[in-house]
């Protein structure tokens, strides 16, 4: 969930380890610090808030330390001041740490009766005085880590510098993701490639269980039971991507245009576009035909793209279908059969609680497909296989061009299935990938709605509620229209199957609720226009996202009409989740809250 980032550099690092943190900001912001080596003593600069402050800071004051360590926070432990920021240190170390030390409180008052004086509320401050306490006993450094970390636990990342140690970095991975990257006679560490980038493009990664020890001459690995291991560097592609804004305002608003493009390769990924025909990319783990019962986990958004994936595999491919978000199904005790398969979601395959899941289903037996944005996440690699979105690197923290390429892929691995099942004939099949062929050009026909959908945005702003209605993948879209616009305006908002309407929120409707009907011509539209008018009768204020003569089919007055392009029946959540989005980013920015950064929010959530 923080982001950390260790350099052992020629020149100072404190303003490169500060660069790389920038592109870790997507992780967490709500402080942030650096220490390095100066002089042989270990020299600290925190600040509260986003990393501006921490640069604002260290211009003041800079650092002339070659080894330094640097972190970005979102609290799990205290609260988010100066005080609680990374690294934390002793006379003899500074640690940076992401994730969460479950055993902090009984190792604090180990280390108190022997002395230790703590000074943050943080479980990261244990890590510092455990390590300094083993070296007081006489152990060096690397020994010192090598025993303090069998003695914590949870799921974490750590970075380690130390007093006296100019040619010293050590690293260690336990849940949380960790990466080294190369550079001449340089070294580097991060958690992920992408802040690596800037630096080197030669990346190895730590396997779960361990530990490194970095000099400017390269790296030792070692696993748990502190075996020297092989962890060849390879070439990353993060440096590819455009890791800026381009011309757009926001991230968020980069990443929405970006879908046409994105969707389209991820579908070219998986479609065989002349032939009509789905080409999975990787080898299925489970016989389609085999299977009765297909899961589906997720969190968050990637939970509402698996939702929609529902009601593509029960009606395209036969196959019943369970799904429930991570946090629940992995304490649920869910019986799972042995054989069955499990398609796991997480844009970055690090999903602490995604994981956790995924693990359970495969002790049950099950197989695992992961659908992830990032190949060389922890989800990606512990899955059977892996069903890449390509989506590139999402930095805006709400999930927008992921989300589409999720329900890209989830669709045609509907229709493989569907195919494989003898429920699609080869016709339908074509007609099938006719439809998702023509979904990118439809995103871009949307994206043209930008600015009657910016000009709506101005009355959404003034809500203090907001309700969305849907059926079929409708209904999931709702619910993510809800949580997109709760994530960045901070308005409350709910997302509702719009049959269910009658049975509760219609209590809510008068003339201050606005209600964003998502309304495309599909299996249910007929259904939905009676909702429409349901509303109308109770004097909500309609914002009706439909096609063409939707409004005239309804024949109530609106607040607006988000007028769609007309898109093809099965797929049309892929399409219709534009002005979705796009609702959401406007108001945002009308009300001008913090778009790519919202409020208590993080990117990745590697906690539980
Ligand atoms: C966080 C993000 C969401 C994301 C969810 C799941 O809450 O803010 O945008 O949908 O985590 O993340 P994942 O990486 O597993 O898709």
């Amino acid at each position: 969930m923080c982001g950390i980032v260790g350099i052992l550099g020629k020149e100072p690092v404190a303003f490169d380890v500060v660069e790389a943190l920038k592109r870790l900001e997507y992780r967490g912001y709500d402080s942030a610090g650096v220490a390095t080596i100066e002089g042989g003593e270990i020299r600290r600069t925190r600040a509260e808030g986003k990393l501006k402050n921490l640069d604002g800071k260290l211009r003041e004051a800079p650092h002339q330390g070659r080894v330094g360590i640097g972190h970005t926070r979102w609290a799990t432990h205290g609260r988010p001041t100066e005080n609680n920021a990374h690294p934390h240190a002793t006379d003899r170390l500074a640690v940076v740490h992401n994730g969460i030390i479950e055993n902090f409180r009984e190792l604090r008052e180990e280390l108190t009766a022997k002395g230790a004086v703590f000074v943050s509320q943080t479980d990261t401050e244990v890590v510092a005085h455990l390590v300094t306490d083993l070296m007081k006993s006489g152990l060096a450094p690397r020994e010192a880590v090598a025993a303090a970390l069998p003695r914590l636990h949870g799921a974490f990342a750590l970075g380690f510098i130390f007093g006296g140690e100019d040619n010293l970095l050590i690293g260690a991975r336990r849940g949380a993701p960790l990466a080294v990257g190369y550079g001449e006679g340089e070294m580097y560490l991060g958690s992920d490639a992408l802040a690596l980038a800037p630096f080197t493009d030669r990346i190895a990664y730590l396997e779960e269980g361990d530990w490194v020890v970095l000099t400017r001459d390269g790296a030792q690995y070692f696993d748990e039971t502190n075996t020297p291991v092989t962890r060849k560097p390879q070439k990353s592609q993060a440096g590819a991507y455009l890791v800026d804004k381009g011309n757009h305002r926001h991230f968020m608003l980069k990443e929405i245009y970006e879908q046409p493009e994105v969707v389209g390769r991820t579908l070219a990924h998986y479609v065989d576009m002349s032939a009509g025909k789905v080409q999975l990319p990787f080898d299925a783990p489970v016989d389609w035909t085999k299977l009765t019962r297909l899961s589906i986990t997720a969190c968050g958004t990637a939970f509402l793209a698996g939702q929609i994936g529902k009601y593509w595999f029960e009606r395209l491919a036969k196959l019943p279908v369970e799904i429930d978000i991570a946090s629940e199904f992995r304490y649920r005790d869910a019986p799972l059969d042995d054989g069955q398969l499990m398609i796991v979601v997480s844009q970055s395959g690090e999903t602490a609680d995604t994981l956790a899941t995924l693990r359970y289903a495969k002790s049950c037996g099950n197989k695992i497909l992961s659908v992830v944005n990032v190949p060389t996440s922890t989800i990606a690699r512990e899955s059977d296989a892996v069903a890449l979105t390509l989506a590139g690197p999402e930095i805006g923290v709400a999930s927008t061009k992921a989300f589409t390429c999720q329900l890209t892929v989830l669709a045609s691995l509907a229709i493989a299935a569907g195919r494989a099942r003898g429920v699609l004939s080869a016709e339908r099949e074509a007609e099938l990938i006719n439809a998702l062929i023509a979904t990118p050009g439809l995103i871009a026909d949307a994206l043209k709605l930008e600015e009657p959908i910016a000009a709506l945005s101005h009355s959404l702003a003034k809500a203090s509620d907001v309700l969305y209605l849907g059926r079929g993948t409708s209904y999931p879209l709702a619910m993510e229209g809800a949580l997109k616009l709760k994530e960045i305006s901070y308005i409350h908002a709910e997302g509702y199957a719009a049959g269910e309407l009658k049975h509760g929120p219609i209590a809510l409707i008068d003339e201050t609720l606005p209600v964003i009907v998502l309304a495309p011509r599909d299996h249910w539209f007929e259904k939905t226009v009676s909702n429409v008018q349901e509303v109308a009768a109770r004097g909500g204020e309609i914002v009706l996202v439909g096609p063409q003569g939707a409004s005239e089919a309804c024949a109530v007055a609106t607040l607006a009409d988000v007028t769609m392009p007309e898109v093809p029946p099965d797929f049309s959540a892929i399409v219709y989740a534009v002005p979705v989005q796009l609702i959401a980013y406007h108001t945002a920015v009308v009300m001008g809250k913090d778009v790519d950064q919202p409020r208590n929010l993080a990117k990745s959530v590697t906690v539980e």
